[in-house]
């Protein structure tokens, strides 16, 4: 038995990730994906790329950057699972049946959709201008990837907590109909990684590419060098003492350096270190870090063959999970062959109450009966005689009907009264336990199906 931790994550494939989302979510993951405790399920999130972004080309360039930054930032691929959403065709299937379970009115409160309908109520627009049924399904898709792997953690930035929490919540109510006692899905959790400091970007604010204020990863040493140069820093001249803890410079610098060099540049910006010296050394450390790895990913975009290799790999290590569980989820809700029914699991309840039929027949003098059979053949009742056959089938109606049964016992048989008159009688039984059972059996066979 296997007591790892299975970590998941996935990566929406829309843009070049850029150095803030190498220290805040990517170097996390791949360290954390050498713990021996870790089974990290880590993907690329193309199809919810496709929510936020028509644009072919920057859909494929995206898939490529992102794979080869992660593979680049010594990803092991033997060790993790790494795919593309795209590759399971299990998810889109998992994420209907949990589209048939989800709550309307859950979705509704989700903030992405929120926050654009009230940006079109605010313009004065329809509220649902603009909005694809992607954008207001997405935590459904969200939830499939999860829960089709049984994510035990999922790593996700503080805005995508609620969508761990909707995954909870549609699993548990799938979980729930048709679970029969099992649980077919793990509650995932959300991971938020408090050490983990966002990084600031050229001017302070959280590095992000909506603020044009990023630091290039790979794309070259001089586009590194370049941006650094246009980090804001205060106007105190060389010479003059500055305050690390209000410089993102500093920050910036921490985010890589060990305690030791930390402490040293500290001790030198307060010794009066020009600014422009300053950012000199953050590009060297950066530098010292990131050279090797800019070179692996510069080869691994010029063979994407190669990388095509290893995430085909990565999908077929993924799918001889999806498959089979996805198997079992389609047989639960009811996608069943026509063939071998009797190895599908079905509540016994019901299942008695559907296989009992009465069965009709005629005495030779005429008269109008019926046997009623329970699912295995065995008779649980005879009838007295009636005088046409819709005598006969208005009985057979009013038992069937859900109505309280009239049973009264004498010695060790029963029989089934109606308005006032015996209709039906059991056989002799041995002894009173088995006429009990019997009387027990009789109910739930009539025992409305319900639906
Ligand atoms: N929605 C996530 C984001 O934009 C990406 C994502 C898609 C994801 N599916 C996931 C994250 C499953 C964790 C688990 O950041």
């Amino acid at each position: 038995m296997t007591t790892r931790t299975r970590i998941l994550t996935g990566i929406t494939t829309t843009g070049t990730p850029h150095l803030g989302n190498y220290a805040g979510a990517i170097r996390p993951a791949i360290l954390a994906s050498q713990d021996a405790n870790a089974d990290s399920f880590y993907f690329l999130a193309d199809y919810h790329a496709l929510i936020k972004c028509d644009d072919p080309q920057r859909i494929q360039r995206s898939r490529m950057e992102i794979a080869a930054t992660w593979l680049a930032g010594g990803l092991d691929v033997n060790r993790v699972t790494f795919y593309r959403q795209s590759d399971i065709p299990e998810i889109p299937e998992l994420t209907w049946l949990l589209t048939c379970v989800a709550a309307k009115g859950l979705l509704n409160r989700a903030h992405a959709y929120k926050a654009s309908v009230d940006k079109n109520v605010e313009a004065g627009e329809d509220p649902d201008a603009g909005i694809s049924m992607g954008l207001y399904s997405y935590p459904v898709l969200m939830a499939a990837d999860i829960l089709m792997f049984n994510a035990h953690k999922v790593p996700v930035g503080r805005d995508q907590i609620q969508h761990v929490e909707m995954a909870r919540d549609i699993g548990q109510r799938f979980n729930h109909l048709f679970g029969n006692g099992q649980e077919f899905f793990t509650m995932p959790e959300a991971l938020i990684e408090e050490s983990v400091a966002t990084l600031p970007g050229l001017d302070g604010r959280k590095m992000s590419k909506s603020y044009d204020n990023t630091i290039p990863l790979f794309t070259s040493a001089k586009d590194m060098k370049d941006a650094i140069s246009r980090i804001v820093t205060d106007s105190r001249a060389p010479g003059e003492a500055k305050d690390p803890d209000n410089s993102h410079l500093f920050t910036l610098y921490q985010a890589f350096a060990t305690k030791a060099q930390e402490e040293e540049f500290r001790a030198e910006l307060l010794q009066g270190l020009g600014w422009g010296e300053a950012k000199n050394r953050l590009f060297q450390l950066l530098d010292s870090q990131l050279a090797e790895p800019r070179e692996r990913y510069h080869q691994l975009m010029s063979r994407p063959s190669d990388m095509e290799d290893l995430l085909l790999i990565g999908a077929k290590k993924a799918r001889a999970v999806a498959a089979p569980f996805l198997a079992q989820l389609r047989e639960a809700v009811g996608l069943r062959s026509f063939v071998n029914q009797a190895a599908a699991p079905v509540a016994t309840k019901k299942k008695a109450a559907k296989a009992a039929r009465f069965v009709s027949f005629r005495e030779d003098d005429g008269s109008f009966r019926f046997r009623l059979l329970a699912a295995d053949g065995e008779q649980l009742l005879l009838s007295r005689n009636f005088a046409d056959g819709k005598a006969a089938g208005a009985v057979t109606k009013q038992l069937q009907s859900g109505s309280a049964l009239d049973v009264r016992t004498e010695a060790l048989s029963f029989s089934v009264w109606l308005d006032g008159a015996a209709v039906a009688d059991s056989a002799e039984f041995a002894d009173s336990t088995a006429r009990d059972a019997a009387v027990e059996a009789l109910r739930v066979a009539l025992t409305p199906i319900e639906d």
